[in-house]
């Protein structure tokens, strides 16, 4: 696990954003994992902008979201579709085909579930999966405890969750009391994981997910067997961090993160072009750090 502290929950985003980009310059038939939630608007909105500044392209890439809400209908403007909808998929030139969710008002939820896990497979599995995070630990709609070796299925939502998501809706009894999430196993099989968590208010639990013990009851503990995750955080977000002096020096050594390092700029976008693959810039060696 790798953890990145930006200056500001924009600068955050931005990372993210240029993340998944480089990523889909490299492979325009990435299939991607995606999150709802507020923490991902800016991301999203970042996207929208490299596709029409920059023409990022989304024509070939299929997309796997985390979740939906059990019982409201894809047009309802607080379903996870309407979500994707309105911040990103009709924002860029994404086939709407290759755009799956959860279908929160299936007849048959066990099939829905299995069929949501066989046609990720049959997409050769997810290649980064955007992820945020829950106050209480939460990936997806993993509540505690989740088991580990879980797989997509309905969950039913904790008091904390539809409380902390009751903003968005028109009152405390509108929320739904159910969804259908991808399981924490499904998660952990993506090549890559990349989690963004801005904010004082995530301080404390994104503590327990990076340094804590591992547990079911904080399935974002999980991420720290995965082989391949990236951690993304505001200075606030990142404040009750023990190691994050250690955290700060990788990411500013690290050749990898070099053109992450300063904020988008006209060089750093094109280092994502396939005319200009990241792989040839020119790498700096890691250094011992000064005592
Ligand atoms: C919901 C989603 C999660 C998301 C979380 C955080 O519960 N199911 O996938 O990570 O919200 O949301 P926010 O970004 O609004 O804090």
């Amino acid at each position: 696990m790798e953890i990145v502290i930006r200056p500001s929950a924009e600068a955050a985003a931005d990372l993210v954003a240029r993340v998944i980009a480089r990523e889909l310059w490299n492979n325009p038939r990435l299939v991607i994992g995606l999150a709802a939630g507020r923490t991902m608007e800016s991301v999203y909105a970042r996207l929208a902008e490299m596709h029409r500044e920059e023409g990022l392209d989304f024509s070939a890439c299929r997309t796997f979201n985390l979740d939906e809400y059990v019982g409201l209908p894809s047009t309802h403007k607080n379903s996870y579709r309407h979500y994707m909808n309105r911040h990103l998929f009709l924002q860029v030139n994404i086939n709407l085909q290759n755009t799956h969710l959860p279908d929160g008002l299936a007849s048959d939820f066990d099939a829905e579930c299995a069929g949501y896990e066989k046609l990720i497979t049959q997409c050769g599995g997810i290649d980064l999966q955007l992820l945020g995070i829950g106050n209480n630990g939460h990936l997806g709609f993993n509540e505690p405890p989740s088991a580990f070796n879980s797989r997509t299925r309905v969950k039913v939502l904790s008091p904390a969750t539809r409380e902390q998501n009751e903003l968005l809706f028109e009152g405390p009894d509108q929320v739904p009391h159910c969804a259908i999430t991808m399981g924490v196993k499904t998660i952990l099989e993506c090549r890559r994981c990349l989690l963004l968590a801005t904010g004082e208010d995530k301080a404390a639990i994104v503590a327990k997910a990076v340094e804590g013990p591992i547990t079911s009851m904080i399935s974002a503990t999980a991420l720290q067997i995965h082989p391949e995750c990236t951690v993304v955080l505001d200075e606030a977000a990142g404040s009750q961090l023990t190691e994050s002096g250690y955290y700060r020096w990788v990411f500013e050594n690290r050749p990898e993160w070099a053109i992450f390092r300063t904020p988008s700029s006209a060089e750093a976008i094109s280092g994502f072009h396939p005319e200009r693959p990241i792989e040839k810039q020119p790498g700096k060696q890691i250094v011992e750090p000064a005592n």
